[in-house]
């Protein structure tokens, strides 16, 4: 099963399934002399599950880092993070072995590589990618080194749009229907990069929201990517769509930032604003249409693992996660941090690192 890793030179892959002993991430290309801590990536880790109320599976996420760290500092080697899975319950999936849930990943694996571990999704399960948000906590800290901060925020779910008013009684809402109707919903998320650097991606294939775009899809569920002012762009005339270009404060600005904060595959300033759509999580307890892979017979199934009525805000961490581990990989290609150390070069040999900090 190929393509596990995320990255050009910052380089993340991530290993384990949803009910083995454990998950975990090997993080290739951390320049050494880098500040991190472990309540850092605790800090992600206890992101993992925003709303209990619309999750079943609830994980301590017990975690080590292996290696690539001493005293506090990435010393450049590969930093190695193992999460414990403390939390499975496989026995439920033995009853749909043989009938593949619509909508998740359980027909595809078995048609592509015939022999799969069907407790609990496997690698399809929301759960492995815990391992990437341990990763963004790294990420996040390169990102620091530049004042470059990823946000986002959750504008709808279930249909419903959300703010930070209505949002805990929208979740609240969310959880009693979806216990009284076993269905599930989705959501849309926006993800702001703050304060990019001019100069990050390629105009070719190495484009800043093509590779942002590819890590997001890459998210289980996730339907739809649309950057700046995305699928309305093709209803606003050139006049009313392209941002104007001036000075402001000094610096060259656009004055809008329908592009979202990208021109040719490369940013130049102004912050990254992309959104994606969330689809509804696929297991449900409603009875559905599959087919019987031993018989080869028709058959109604209906999921009898544990699932969330709702993962957006899940996958809202997890989009934080892939969006700083590219953006640290871009702002390691584009040379704004060394790949070696962010020690800088004529300090190296003279001051230890444990000198230094963030
Ligand atoms: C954080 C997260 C949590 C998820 N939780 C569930 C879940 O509880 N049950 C489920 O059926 N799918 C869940 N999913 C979605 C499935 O993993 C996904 O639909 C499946 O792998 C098929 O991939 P696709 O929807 O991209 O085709 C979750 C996804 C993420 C990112």
């Amino acid at each position: 099963m190929a393509g596990n890793t995320l990255g050009n030179i910052f380089r993340v892959t991530t290993w384990g399934e949803s009910h083995g002993d454990s998950i975990g991430c090997v993080i290739d290309g951390c320049p050494a002399g880098l500040r991190l801590s472990p309540r850092q990536i605790r800090d992600e880790l206890t992101r993992d599950i925003p709303y209990p109320v619309l999750t079943r599976r609830v994980e301590t996420n017990n975690f080590q880092i292996l290696s690539g760290v001493f005293e506090g500092y990435t010393i450049g080697t590969p930093i190695s993070i193992i999460i414990r899975n403390s939390n499975v319950e496989s026995d439920k999936y033995k009853k749909i072995i043989h009938t593949p849930r619509p909508g998740h990943a359980d027909l595809t694996y078995r048609m592509k590589y015939g022999h799969v571990d069907w407790r609990g999704g496997s690698r399809a399960s929301g759960r492995t990618w815990i391992s990437t948000v341990a990763a963004g906590a790294v990420a996040k800290n390169i990102c620091k080194l530049k004042s470059v901060a990823v946000t986002s925020r959750l504008l709808e779910l279930g249909g419903y749009k959300v703010n930070p008013d209505n949002l805990e009684s929208v979740i609240e809402s969310l959880a009693e229907e979806s216990k009284e109707t076993n269905d599930t919903t989705g959501g849309i998320i926006e993800v702001k990069i703050k304060n990019p650097p001019v100069g990050l991606g390629a105009p070719m294939f190495n484009r800043f929201q093509a590779d942002l775009g590819h890590a997001i899809l890459n998210i289980p569920g996730v339907k739809s990517f649309e950057i700046g002012s995305g699928k309305y762009s093709s209803r606003l005339k050139a006049s009313l769509f392209n941002d104007p270009i001036d000075f402001k404060e000094g610096k060259i600005k656009t004055l809008r930032n329908r592009a979202g904060g990208v021109l040719g595959g490369i940013t130049y300033g102004n912050p990254v604003i992309f959104r994606f759509a969330v689809k509804p999580t696929p297991s449900i307890l409603i009875p559905q249409k599959s087919v019987n892979l031993r018989t080869m017979k028709s058959a109604m199934m209906s999921t009898e693992g544990r699932f969330d009525a709702n993962y957006t805000p899940r996958a809202q961490v997890v989009s934080e996660a892939v969006s700083a581990i590219i953006t640290a990989d871009h702002l390691i290609l584009s040379g704004y941090v060394s790949h070696d150390s962010i020690i800088p070069r004529k300090e190296r040999l003279l001051f230890g690192m444990q000198t230094r900090d963030l």
